[in-house]
C-alpha cells in the first residue's frame, strides 16, 4: 500500500478524452490494490499557449518534477501550427523531455492475437510480433546545434544538425542490452553508418557496449532497410535501438503492425521522473467526438506502473484487462473488425474498468 503523486497533462485534441479514461482506470486500480494515486493536472501544449502564452509554463515543470510520474495525453493542432517554432506546442513537449532528462523512450509494439486481422499486413506475417523500439529522446537532430533558417531569396536555407556524443549513445545502447536480457536476447542497432558520421560513431559505440553482453546477439541495420524489414518480417526483431529521428519514424511504422497507432503506449525514462504517453498525436480531426481509442492511454498506465512506480503486478493487471476487452470482441473504430462491437471512447474505458474489477 502506497501513496503516489501523479502529474497529469491532458493536452490538446483527443488528449483530454483519453486522459479521462486513463484516470478512471488508474483510480479503480488503486482501489483494487490498496494504493492511492493523487493526481494533479498541469498545462502544456496548445492549452498552455491559450492560457499562458507559452507551451510549457514554469509551474508545469515544477509540478511535474515534484511528482512520482507524469501521465501525458497529446498536444498540438492546426490552431497553433503557424506559431513561431519555439512557441509551438511541440516545442513544449521537447522542452519537457529535456527538463526531465528523459533520454530513453521505450515504445513496445506488441501484436495481440485478437488484432492480427485489424492490420493492413497479412496475419501470418504479424502473428507473434513483439518488438521493443528503444528511441534516444534528448539528442540527435531534434536538439543539435546549429539549427535555424537564414538568408533570403533562392539561397534562403533551413538547417539542423544530427549529432551524437559517445555518452549519449552508450547509455541508450546499454539499456537496450539490459532490456534484451529479459526478452529474446537480440538487439538490432539501427543507423545510417554508410552515409552519416554520427551513425559511424553510433555503430562503434554499439559494438563496444555489445562486448559487455556476450549473451545478447547484436546486429546492425541501416534505417532504410530496417523500415523495409519491419513490414517484411517483423518477427525477426526483439529490441531495436536507434537515435531520435529514426526512432520517431520507425515507431510510427511499428505501430501499424499492431493494427492502429491508437494501441501504442510509450515510456520516457532516464531522469528522476518518468514520463508516460501514448504515441498517437492529438488527432484534432476526431477530437471531442468520443471516437478516439483510449487503449493506448490505458496501456500507457501499465508502463507508468511498471517503469515509473515499479509496480509490476499492477502493470500486468491493466494489460490483462485490455486483453479481455479485445477477446470479448470490443473495438473502437480504428481497430474495427467484422463481427466485433464498436464502442466510443468512454464506453471502451468503461469496458476495461469492468474487466479490471473482475480480475
Ligand atoms: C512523437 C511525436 C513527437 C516527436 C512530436 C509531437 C514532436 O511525433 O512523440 O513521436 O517527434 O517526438
Ligand atoms: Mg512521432
Amino acid at each position: 500500500m502506497a501513496n503516489f503523486k501523479i502529474s497529469v497533462i491532458n493536452g490538446d485534441g483527443i488528449g483530454p478524452e483519453v486522459g479521462v479514461e486513463g484516470l478512471k482506470v488508474l483510480h479503480a486500480l488503486g482501489a483494487k490494490c490498496g494504493h492511492t494515486f493523487s493526481t494533479t493536472h498541469y498545462l502544456a501544449g496548445g492549452a498552455a499557449i491559450d492560457a499562458t502564452g507559452v507551451p510549457l509554463p514554469d509551474d508545469t515543470i515544477k509540478g511535474v518534477k515534484d511528482s512520482h510520474a507524469l501521465l501525458f495525453g497529446a498536444i498540438g493542432g492546426p490552431k497553433w501550427e503557424n506559431m513561431p517554432h519555439h512557441l509551438k506546442p511541440e516545442a513544449g513537449l521537447l522542452k519537457l523531455r529535456k527538463e526531465l532528462d528523459a533520454w530513453a523512450n521505450l515504445r513496445p509494439a506488441v501484436v495481440y492475437d485478437e488484432l492480427v486481422d485489424a492490420s493492413t499486413i497479412k496475419p501470418e506475417v504479424l502473428r507473434g510480433t513483439d518488438i521493443m523500439v528503444l528511441r534516444e529522446l534528448t539528442g540527435g537532430i531534434y536538439f543539435g546545434q546549429p539549427r535555424g533558417i537564414e538568408g533570403t531569396g533562392p539561397t534562403r536555407k533551413g538547417f539542423n544538425t544530427e549529432v551524437y556524443s559517445e555518452f549519449e549513445i552508450e547509455r541508450i545502447v546499454r539499456m537496450a542490452f539490459q532490456i534484451a536480457l529479459g526478452r529474446k536476447k537480440k538487439v538490432c542497432s539501427v543507423d545510417k553508418a554508410n552515409v552519416l558520421e554520427s551513425s559511424q560513431v553510433w555503430r562503434e559505440v554499439a559494438i563496444r557496449v555489445g562486448k559487455e553482453f556476450p549473451q545478447v546477439a547484436l546486429s546492425h541495420m541501416y534505417v532504410d532497410n530496417a523500415a523495409m524489414q519491419l513490414i517484411r518480417d517483423p518477427k525477426q526483431f526483439d529490441v531495436i535501438v536507434t537515435g531520435n529521428i529514426f526512432g520517431d519514424i520507425l515507431s510510427d511504422e511499428a505501430s501499424q503492425l499492431t493494427g492502429s497507432i491508437g494501441m501504442l503506449a510509450s515510456a520516457s525514462v532516464g531522469g528522476p521522473v518518468g514520463f508516460f504517453e501514448p504515441i498517437h498525436g492529438s488527432a484534432p480531426d476526431i477530437a471531442g467526438q468520443q471516437k478516439a481509442n483510449p487503449l493506448a492511454m490505458i496501456g500507457t498506465l501499465s508502463l507508468l506502473l511498471r517503469y515509473g512506480l515499479k509496480l509490476e503486478t499492477e502493470a500486468k493487471l491493466i494489460e490483462a484487462a485490455i486483453k479481455r476487452v479485445l477477446a470479448d470482441g470490443l473495438r473502437t473504430g480504428d481497430i474495427k473488425q467484422p463481427g466485433c462491437r464498436i464502442l466510443g471512447t468512454r464506453e471502451m474505458g468503461d469496458a476495461v474498468l469492468e474487466r479490471l474489477k473482475a480480475l
